[in-house]
């Protein structure tokens, strides 16, 4: 399985923080945000990864992140020229990855599962993870029935269906670049992942499964500023100094 992450977006919800920088490089209590996303696919065993830049930002990223072999992984850097949405900045690496099945982490987002087993166990469709939230309306929404089925899946719905936002980790068989060639830009001119799950959907080729630990968003200020709080309350609390370590998440035993 291959990884992709996407880190396109110009982060114009978080300026003037990201004139200079892209969001994934910014601060998250004590490592630039991108190391998250980079640290739970190695955990979860996919260490062959593309990161999608745009033009203006990538050089940050390869300054930072190099080959990514210091990190414990293989880094491939690709260029999405124009902000064009993830299922774009995803089709932008169908060179690399198509004929594989891939595990797409969003840049912005922070995890504190491992998602290893979901790796393991997959076969083949998509697989989703959600978790409750207090604002769905800022996020992809999964309409789900007591066993996890999934009913329905929608972009920044104004009424949405459900509390259970759709976070930034998923992972599709290799027709999802098939799967691509369908789409149609949504009212805010991106090619939306959302509408690439919906055909697995349609096509009853979906999972879904929740968080069992915490998620961060960082999608705007406030919840950029609780992201670094939430991290850093972590650590204290299972009196570490970094979520990972060598590569590999560390599940303190209280969890
Ligand atoms: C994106 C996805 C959305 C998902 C969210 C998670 O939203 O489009 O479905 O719930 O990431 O962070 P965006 O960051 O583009 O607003």
């Amino acid at each position: 399985m291959k990884g992709i992450i996407p880190c396109g977006g110009r982060g114009t919800r978080l300026q003037p923080l990201t004139h200079a920088l892209p969001k994934s490089i910014l601060p998250i209590h004590n490592l630039p945000m991108i190391l998250y996303p980079i640290k739970t696919l190695i955990a979860a065993g996919v260490t062959d990864i593309v990161l999608v830049a745009n033009t203006e930002h990538f050089s940050h990223f390869t300054k930072l992140l190099g080959n990514g072999r210091k990190f414990g992984c293989n880094l491939t850097y690709v260029i999405q020229e124009e902000p064009l949405g993830i299922a774009h900045a995803i089709n932008e690496c169908r060179h690399i990855c198509e004929g594989h099945d891939v595990a797409v982490i969003l840049g912005d987002n922070l995890f504190f599962d491992n998602f290893e087993d979901s790796v393991n166990n997959f076969k083949s469709g998509s697989v989703i993870h959600t978790v409750e939230v207090n604002d769905p309306e800022r996020f992809g929404v999964a309409e789900l029935d007591d066993n996890m089925n999934v009913l329905s899946v929608e972009e920044k719905p104004n009424s949405p269906k459900s509390n259970n936002a759709i976070t930034g980790f998923y992972l599709f068989d290799k027709t999802i670049f098939k799967k691509i060639e369908n789409l149609e830009p949504s009212d805010r001119g991106e090619y939306e992942v959302t509408d690439i799950i919906k055909q697995y959907l349609d096509d009853s080729q979906l999972k879904a499964f929740k968080l069992d630990h915490i998620w961060a968003d960082t999608g705007t200020i406030s919840s950029l500023s609780d992201a670094s709080k939430t991290v850093s309350d972590y650590l204290k609390e299972n009196n570490i100094n970094y979520l990972y370590e060598k590569s590999r998440l560390i599940r303190p035993s209280s969890l």
